[in-house]
């Protein structure tokens, strides 16, 4: 049983029929590559996905990753407002490019941050650090909804609230990286819709495609596009673009984002009866945890002696990241295993 999914790449479930469809459906279009005309699924799917997102004016650009998704929204950021310093966080993740625009001898492309961004780290959460950092020297501050790698950790309300509000007092770009911890993973469609607030630039993968590759980036209505402005070889192909047509259909039919919700909370409320499990975190089936020194052997317990699959992020933190189909059976499989785990751990 797979609770990691690739890290929250398997967003609807393994193989599921609608999507194996959907791209079998496509595949005689194969040979019909264009990187320069629009298919008519690239429409078809920014529609669908503004509509279950939640952000139906967003434009929608195409990529294959989310590596490239962020490094299209921190140059598309350096575009509109002629900065190049960048605000980021502590234990962020946001892929593992570089160099390649820099590298670019071509001014269309690579103006104006042709030297590469100047990144300032910041401890999450602290608001003070924050103000004093940012200023109009600031093209972007960049944040995950909920940070994956780092081992899930939150960003408070309060602290996006603060980061919207500066970020718009200065003319800097707030870029979600919403790589991991979108596609209603927590249970709403983005992590960070939980504290109301709206991103300018907003970067996807991962359960996007449920294991086709594909990324992309929502783009604020403001934001007027022209020719050259950002550009993709693979981008928005036919494959990808039924790939994720088919995942929100499927997220939007079976009521993923519900389920989410609902067997996060239970799973929450579950993990915390077991006094082993320290700091447990996170919202829908996007959830972490820390387990002491003696307990370290415990993910591989689960996999060789129960099947069952979980991830990690060092030190000894369990992450968990389902598909969002996990039926409450399944969820059940995991904390029984849990229950004869940490028994036999503690006993021996
Ligand atoms: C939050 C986040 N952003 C970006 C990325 C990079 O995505 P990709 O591996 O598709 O380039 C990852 C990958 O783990 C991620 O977790």
């Amino acid at each position: 049983m797979d609770l990691y999914g690739g890290h929250a790449v398997i967003s609807i479930g393994h193989n599921h029929p609608h999507f194996v469809e959907a791209l079998k459906s496509q595949l005689d279009k194969i040979s019909f590559y264009s990187n320069s005309v629009k298919n008519s699924l690239q429409e078809k799917l920014a529609d669908k996905l503004g509509q279950v997102s939640g952000y139906p004016n967003h434009q929608l650009f195409l990529c294959n990753s989310g590596a490239e998704a962020n490094e299209n929204a921190l140059k598309l950021a350096s575009f509109v407002n002629g900065r190049k310093k960048v605000i980021a966080f502590k234990k962020a993740f946001h892929g593992r490019t570089s160099g390649a625009v820099a590298a670019t001898d071509n001014p269309k492309i690579v103006a104006p941050f042709n030297a590469g961004h100047e990144i300032a780290f910041l401890p999450l959460n602290d608001e003070q650090a924050f103000i004093e950092t940012i200023n109009t020297e600031i093209s972007s501050v960049i944040i995950e909804g909920i940070q994956g790698v780092g081992g899930i950790i939150l960003p408070n309300d309060s602290f996006l609230q603060l980061l919207s509000k500066k970020c718009k007092e200065v003319g800097a770009l707030l870029i979600l990286d919403e790589v991991q911890s979108g596609y209603g993973r927590t249970g709403k469609f983005f992590a960070h819709q939980f504290s109301g607030i709206q991103a300018d630039l907003i970067t996807i993968a991962k359960g996007m495609g449920n294991g086709f590759p594909i990324g992309g980036l929502l783009i604020h209505p403001d934001i007027k596009p022209w020719s050259g402005m950002l550009g993709t070889t693979f981008g928005g192909n036919y494959l990808a673009c039924a790939a994720g047509l088919s995942v929100l259909e499927v997220i939007e039919q079976e009521n993923l984002m519900s389920n989410a919700t609902t067997l996060g909370d239970f799973w929450l409320e579950q993990l915390s009866t077991f006094s082993d499990i320290k700091a447990i975190r996170g919202k829908g089936l996007m959830i972490g945890f820390d387990l002491p020194d003696e307990l370290a052997t415990l993910r591989n317990d689960l996999l060789f002696k129960h099947a069952i699959f979980t991830g990690e992020a060092k030190p000894n933190t369990v992450r968990l990241l389902p598909s969002l189909a996990l039926s409450k059976t399944e969820a059940d499989t995991f904390l029984e295993a849990l229950t004869a785990e940490l028994k036999q751990t503690v006993s021996s």
